[in-house]
């Protein structure tokens, strides 16, 4: 891949000289959805699919961007003094963003560059191209230019870019799972206070396989923010009754003592997704050390009928993959992953039931939603590199 990214880097941009080619990972969430904005934990690890890029810095100011994932887009054109924040204006933003957010942060980019990416992670998947993006550019500021920053920087800075450049109001688990990744561990991260550990992901005879519903989303138009916000007024109305900083800071008990205090039905479940989803993330990494794959599993089910019922993010394609999934045997897991409402799921699949899996689930799917699905069986990897 660096090989062919380097090529094209020089036929769009006239010469090969000087460029160098990076590497930044997606990733897939196993368990603990739509708790890193509430204060609770998240699972997700690196994958070994993600965003190539070649760069090689300008002597002006110009930013000159090209996407082989976009080729009809040709090169776009832009400059260090045209970076103004503003919502879902192409992909350049992710790039862009990050160039602004270091500026913000008192680390101004000293001249402009060329930027060529290619991402093998299916675009709007819900594995976080975006975020792979926004690592990848700050790995590339950060090689460049000397800014002593550390890999968890470049994923609070991406997190920046993204929330104040691009308007999505997204939390820290993303570009943390990215920026942070190692190969064959997941990262067991508590967003209240960012501290982690790593988890072995020794699937014995099983794997991880991913679903891609194919049904595209972007965090800007889905009702992302919207839940941001229907938890950030539950836990005002908790916080009139119980001392607490985040919702992450309720176990199962204390919220159903005090629950009553959220004024509203609706309101009520989702609080009561992200205090059950931290709870039950906490578990499954405990099963997990103790080599409990089915438990494991059996949380991940139960991740996603939460994620269905309370906190209402999956939808018809979301759903079908994943009860068609949990029909097959040899399936140990399944639910959806990341923003929901499209993308994907994640399964953990026993090896000798893989073939069978892909088979019916994407027959079940294709006869019920009328496109097909895409199944990728996925390696854990490494944070970003240079190649
Ligand atoms: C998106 C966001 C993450 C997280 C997930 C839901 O991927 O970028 O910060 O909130 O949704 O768990």
């Amino acid at each position: 891949m660096k090989d062919k990214i380097l090529k094209r880097f020089g036929e769009v941009f006239g010469t090969e000289e000087g460029v160098k080619a990076y590497f930044a990972p997606g990733r897939v969430n196993l368990i603990g959805e739509h708790t890193d904005y509430n204060g609770g934990h998240v699972f997700p690890c690196a994958l070994t699919i993600g965003t190539y890029g070649a760069a090689r810095r300008r002597t002006d100011n110009q930013l000159r961007f090209y996407s082989m994932n976009f080729e009809h887009l040709g090169v776009i054109e832009s400059s260090l003094e045209e970076l103004v924040p503003s919502k879902e204006a192409g992909w350049t933003n992710y790039p862009k963003g990050v160039m602004w957010a270091f500026g913000e942060k008192g680390m101004k980019v000293p001249c402009g560059m060329d930027l060529m990416l290619f991402g093998n992670i299916p675009n709007g998947s819900g594995l976080s191209s975006s975020a792979s993006v926004e690592v990848l550019t700050g790995y590339i500021l950060r090689d460049f230019f000397g800014f002593q920053v550390s890999n968890q920087d470049l994923a609070l800075i991406g997190q920046y870019a993204e929330n104040n450049y691009n308007k999505v109001n997204c939390g820290i688990m993303d570009q943390f799972a990215i920026a942070m990744g190692k190969k064959d561990n997941a990262i067991f991260l508590d967003t209240a206070d960012l501290s982690f550990e790593y988890a072995p992901i020794a699937l014995e005879g099983a794997k991880i396989v991913i679903a891609s519903s194919n049904k595209k989303r972007g965090l800007g138009d889905s009702k992302y923010n919207e839940r941001r916000s229907e938890c950030e007024t539950a836990l005002a109305e908790l916080q009139q009754v119980v001392k607490i900083n985040s919702l992450g800071d309720m176990d199962e008990e204390t919220f159903e003592k005090y629950q009553s205090a959220i004024k509203d039905d609706v309101r009520r479940k989702r609080a009561k997704h992200a205090v059950y989803e931290n709870q039950r993330t906490v578990r499954a990494v405990e099963a997990l050390k103790a080599n409990d794959v089915a438990l494991f599993g059996q949380l991940m089910n139960a991740s996603h009928v939460s994620l269905r019922d309370d906190y209402e993010v999956t939808g018809m394609e979301l759903d079908t993959l994943v009860e068609e999934s949990w029909k097959v045997d040899g399936c140990i897991g399944s639910r959806m992953t990341g923003a929901g409402f499209g993308g994907c799921t994640v399964s953990i699949v026993k090896d000798e039931a893989i073939d069978s899996f892909i088979e019916k689930v994407g027959k079940a799917y294709l006869e019920k939603i009328g496109y097909a699905a895409d199944f990728y069986v996925v390696e854990v990897g490494d944070g970003p590199v240079t190649l």
